[in-house]
């Protein structure tokens, strides 16, 4: 079974998340590990929304544990489905603004919307009708 940040959520509030911040620190570990080793600063906003407490609360305890790490970047991940994956040019544009930029590009597979593509994510939230305004719309977020 694939991991799930929903479910991971709803599992550590069963466990007394956020009051009892040995369950948040256990979840963040569980984000970090399922992130390759750092935890994606835009995660921070679903958990703190799913656990029902504020990002800023979550953020003081990344950075008073030592062995969690957060990674500044930002997350652009494009559907590569048969109907999306046809605007390369927007592939291709997202690749040059953001090259070097601390984005980390993904292709994903069909995210099931295809009527409303060009689909894309950034940071978890998905967007439909994607074009080049979108794309300089993230890069001014930078
Ligand atoms: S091809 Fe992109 S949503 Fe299906």
């Amino acid at each position: 079974m694939n991991w799930n940040l929903d479910e991971a959520v709803l599992y550590y509030k069963k466990q007394g998340a956020p009051s009892d911040q040995n369950a948040v620190i256990s979840l963040l570990r569980e984000v970090q590990q399922e992130n390759g080793g750092s935890i994606p600063r835009y995660v921070l906003a679903p958990i703190a929304q799913g656990l029902g407490t504020k990002e800023s609360l979550l953020l003081a305890i990344v950075r008073r544990i030592p062995s969690l790490r957060l990674a500044d970047t930002h997350c652009l991940e494009l559907c590569s489905g048969p109907n999306c994956g046809r605007h390369t040019a927007l592939a291709d544009l997202a690749e040059s603004l953001f090259r070097g930029k601390g984005v980390t590009i993904r292709y994903v597979p069909c995210m099931r919307m295809c009527a409303k593509g060009p689909n894309l994510r950034w940071d978890g939230r998905l967007y439909h009708k994607a074009d080049e305004a979108l794309l300089r719309s993230f890069l001014a977020q930078l």
